[in-house]
């Protein structure tokens, strides 16, 4: 066994040994830079072996008092990192034709499928709670092979824009451009029938024509939501040549195809007729091509970017939130907000501890928006 001889006299601490090799001297400078103030005014001599000195140095209480900054609520809070508020959500709302509906949907208590008369009143309230933008999903009374309703003006959103923007001039309303909801085989664009999946190229077209509605209609902000090569680029120049080049894109940049999204397509009735969205969406085990599609986006001109779900792509959060400069919002979807509304159903968790934890991690991991259902029961514990 190593033995030093300690001699503690002194800040900072000194040892001497016999031997005097490179290896000892760095072990000797870590002890030093380790133990420097347990040992600030003690005068020891003895021969040790490295760890009784550790143990000597850690009997003086030499750790550090995390604990000293937890006591007091106060500086608790002092001292917190990351805060959410209100301004941080963005709350999704589910609309069809009709009046006075507001259908809850069994996958997700407290979210509804509501008539455009509902959801002016459902805007009411969230005023009240200090949320100010809501994003729009439509459910059209007809599907076809195109989505036809998503570029009519008097399709369900460009109507639900014009009356909720008449009664809440200042609320955000963001709209979702996608055709998922909009089409009979339920995918998100035009199909190509020999390759059985979206005809990338056709439905951007389609998608810029989309987003000139919306934006005609009233809509803040669109958010594509496709994961379509190229969108942003097409949205962009659409937008731009009708006259609409203040209207911001944020994208649904990094979208998985993701299990998570379940009780959402019951309440959009927008599930796949055939087959699922991984000829679109991306693979869930891809870490690196995350961050390419998000900064394929932000090349192509998006003004924020997404990452969607969220609970399960934390790590893909954070990477994105350092590899660019844009705003980042998050996607808290259906499926993990019905998952914590099961288990606070079954009784085994504190909901809106949980709730709340959930939202803080979303922000520590680095997004700026939170796109989530629990908007309002969070804003009004806020
Ligand atoms: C449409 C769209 C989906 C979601 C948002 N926009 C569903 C999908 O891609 O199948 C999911 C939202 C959620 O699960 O809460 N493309
Ligand atoms: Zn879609």
């Amino acid at each position: 066994m190593v033995k030093y001889w300690l001699y503690i006299n002194l800040n900072p601490l000194k040892t001497s040994r016999s031997e005097n090799s490179a290896t000892e001297e760095a072990k000797r400078s870590k002890l030093r830079s380790s133990h420097r103030e347990a040992v600030w005014g003690e005068r020891f001599f003895g021969e040790f072996n490295q760890s009784a000195i550790i143990s000597y140095c850690k009997g003086l209480a030499m750790f550090t008092r995390f604990r000293r900054k937890r006591l007091n609520p106060v500086l608790r809070d002092l001292v917190k990192e990351t805060t959410i508020t209100p301004n941080d959500f963005i709350y999704p709302l589910f609309i069809r034709s009709g009046e006075g509906i507001k259908n809850e949907v069994a996958s997700m208590p407290g979210v509804f499928q509501m008539s455009i008369d509902e959801a002016i009143k459902e805007c009411d309230s969230l005023k009240a709670l200090g949320l100010n933008s809501v994003i729009l999903f439509g459910i059209p009374d007809i599907k076809d092979s195109v989505g036809s309703d998503a570029m009519c003006e008097h399709g369900i959103i460009a109507t639900a824009l014009r009356e909720l923007k008449a009664a809440h001039p200042e609320m955000f309303i963001v709209t979702d451009l996608c055709f998922c909801e909009y089409t009979d085989h339920g995918h998100c664009g035009v199909l190509n029938p020999k390759l059985q999946t979206v005809d990338n190229d056709i439905t951007l077209k389609n998608l810029a024509k989309q987003a000139i509605v919306h934006a005609k209609a009233g809509a803040d902000m669109i958010a594509p939501s496709g994961m379509m090569d190229g969108m942003i680029t097409a949205i962009r120049e659409g937008l731009d040549s009708a006259g609409f080049s203040h209207i911001p894109i944020m994208s649904y940049s990094t979208k998985f195809a993701s299990a998570y999204y379940g009780p959402f397509r019951d309440v959009a009735e927008s599930s796949p007729s055939f087959g699922d969205r991984r000829s679109y969406q991306m693979d869930p085990a891809n870490r690196r091509e995350a961050v390419l599609e998000s900064l394929a986006d932000e090349e192509e001109g998006a003004d924020i970017l997404m990452v969607k779900p969220a609970l399960a792509y934390l790590d893909i959060v954070r990477e994105i939130r350092d590899a660019s400069n844009l705003p980042l919002a998050v996607y808290n979807v259906s499926g993990e907000y019905s998952m914590l509304k099961m288990a606070a159903k079954a009784g085994v968790i504190d909901y809106e501890k949980v709730m709340m934890e959930t939202l803080l991690g979303f922000k520590r991991a680095g997004a700026d928006i939170i796109i989530t259902y629990h908007a309002k029961e969070a804003a009004a514990l806020l």
